[in-house]
């Protein structure tokens, strides 16, 4: 039988080692993590954002990750990625989504509290009405908003999750998932990224002690990802940086290729792009040399 998520964190915790959580909003990206995953033969985890979504479609993403799940009987997971509200996280639960994220992180801290618990306690009530495992994620702290290309760092990405507020919002939610700001932005940085802090990661992970989440890995230094998943990061997450590889290779093959119709064959090279970017990271999140 397959594992379940939570056996798949829990392997990853315990092995020292994280799983790849990547965006999708098309098939060529779904074709080409499934492929680099299995590959590897690591669990991966397929996110849908809230705006993914509405071009993917919900049931859709969860029909299309549950039947490979099923067919390959291979860990593959389907999760709602950064849903801002109760409504958008419920929708996603009974549209079959094994984990899903709020992010209130545009709220108080009482107002975030208030609707991680609200989600956590529906994820409960489905949990308890048909056995499927829904684990749920929550964030505190600054970590932008958006996989773009950005000039700079955005303003107040500085602001880091502290380790208290993050125990009282652990043990205030319930959640199955944490992800603080550690130091990651969402987005490429054109002058770089800002540096992981390890240090800070091993304190929330000591004083939650729940599974750590990061966000915003496009375009971090290798070693920032290892000294993170070290200090207790579970999960990490990647768009930018295949929407760059989809794009890059989706163009040239429009170019190379000006009287070429067929879809199949013009987005071959940007499946092919997006697989080399999904296998490169897997392997340094797996520790696969
Ligand atoms: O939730 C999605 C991610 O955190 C992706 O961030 O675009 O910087 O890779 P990224
Ligand atoms: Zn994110």
């Amino acid at each position: 039988m397959t594992k379940s998520l939570r056996e798949c964190i829990n392997d990853a915790t315990a092995h020292n080692v994280a799983i790849g959580h990547f965006n999708i909003s098309n098939l060529e990206a779904l074709h080409a993590i499934y492929a680099a995953a299995k590959k590897l033969n690591v669990p991966v985890i397929i996110g849908v954002s809230e705006s993914e979504q509405a071009f993917v479609g919900l049931e859709e993403a969860a029909a299309l990750v549950g039947t490979i799940r099923e067919r390959d009987n291979y860990p593959i997971f389907l999760n709602a990625d950064h849903h801002a509200n109760f409504e958008s996280v419920k929708k996603c639960i009974d549209a079959g989504f094994d984990m899903v994220i709020i992010d209130g992180t545009k709220l108080s801290f009482d107002d975030n509290v208030a609707v991680t618990k609200q989600c956590v306690d529906y994820a409960r009530e489905v949990t308890k009405a048909t056995g499927r495992d829904i684990l749920v994620e929550a964030e505190l702290g600054f970590i932008g908003s958006g996989s773009v290309m950005r000039d700079e760092i955005p303003e107040g990405a500085g602001v880091l999750t502290k380790p208290e507020d993050a125990q009282k919002f652990v043990t205030s939610t319930g959640i199955d998932l944490f992800a603080p700001s550690v130091g990651s932005i969402h987005g490429l940085i054109k002058s770089g990224k800002p540096h992981i802090d390890a240090v800070l990661v091993a304190e929330i992970k000591q004083i939650t002690g729940i599974p750590l989440v990061l966000h915003g890995g496009s375009g971090l230094r290798d070693e920032d990802f290892t000294n993170a998943i070290k200090a207790g990061i579970a999960i990490v997450h990647i768009n930018s940086e295949i929407r760059l590889a989809f794009r890059d290779a989706a163009e040239a093959s429009l170019e190379a290729n000006p009287t070429e119709i067929t879809p199949a064959k013009l987005m071959q090279p940007a499946i092919d792009a997006i697989e080399k970017v999904v296998e490169s990271r897997l392997k340094l999140f797996n520790n696969i040399v």
